[in-house]
């Protein structure tokens, strides 16, 4: 029974973040609940689930009654996965990623969302996704499409620097499938809130958590791919151009970033039009 009430509350807790606001309970729900109520009062059964405490953020569908709801905002709904992340119990269970969350950064209303794979060393030092050589490339690269990060929404598939054990410095690992599988509702519940009218998957880390391609990214590249009906690309990690400084690369990437330019109705130059021409 106890387990039973633990799936209950795990699953109203998760409903706010698959868009759900709000809830039809029947008669026999409300009874078993009133139950579940009148024995926490009594002191008899532990009303929490008996493990890890959860975020002090109350979902609204559990608590305010659907006509007195007020339309949340993204930036409620963005601050309140935040939270949840915060005490993401799904990756901490694991033991194999690092404790400090990195959630994201960016403007809740962009139209361009960014997907990388996980925080690395700067990224958890300063708590913020993309800050440290990657993220220099990738200012970069937004700079030459006439946007600064303030503009688009920058955000990763696993929120936790993955751990390479005690003796750890400023390497960094991509995270496994299981990593990535224990932090994907907090993405797709980013997309959610944000819907941008695209998302590019920054590596092909991105792609598999995001469309569940484990194809190379060179075999993905060029085509339109559906991520809760928003269309989706997938271009090389900035880290690729890191190592691999070419021209060939580096034009791999913004042949990409022309066709985000496109399909976003963004104004582009001769001179954008023609940098590897
Ligand atoms: N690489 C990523 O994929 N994400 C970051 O935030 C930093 C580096």
């Amino acid at each position: 029974m106890s387990s039973l009430r633990q799936l209950a509350v795990e699953a109203l807790s998760n409903l706010p973040m698959q868009g759900q606001t709000t809830l039809a309970v029947d008669a026999e729900a409300r009874a078993i609940l009133r139950e579940w109520m009148l024995a926490a009062r009594r002191g008899t059964v532990a009303p929490q689930p008996p493990t890890a405490p959860e975020p002090a953020v109350v979902p609204a569908a559990v608590t305010t009654p659907p006509a007195q709801e007020a339309p949340q905002s993204v930036e409620d709904k963005l601050a309140y996965l935040k939270a949840r992340a915060q005490n993401w119990r799904a990756a901490r269970a694991l033991g194999s990623l690092r404790d400090t969350m990195v959630f994201a950064v960016g403007n809740p209303h962009a139209r361009l969302m960014l997907v990388g794979e996980a925080p690395g060393y700067e990224e958890e030092l300063q708590q913020e996704p993309f800050v440290g050589p990657a993220g220099q490339k990738l200012n970069q690269i937004l700079a030459a499409m006439g946007l600064q990060r303030s503009e688009v929404y920058i955000s990763n598939i696993c929120k936790f620097r993955p751990s390479m054990g005690p003796a750890q410095n400023t390497a960094n690992r991509a995270p496994s499938d299981e990593e990535i599988a224990a932090c994907l509702p907090l993405i797709m519940a980013e997309i959610r809130a944000i819907r941008p009218s695209c998302i590019v998957c920054l590596g092909g880390t991105a792609a598999r958590g995001l469309l569940g391609h484990a194809a190379s990214v060179a075999s993905q590249r060029g085509n339109w791919f559906d991520c809760q009906g928003i269309p989706t690309r997938v271009t090389y990690h900035p880290s690729y151009l890191l190592r691999n400084d070419t021209v060939t690369a580096r034009r791999s990437v913004w042949e990409d970033m022309l066709a985000v330019m496109q399909h976003l109705g963004m104004p582009i130059s001769p001179k954008q039009q023609n940098y590897f021409r």
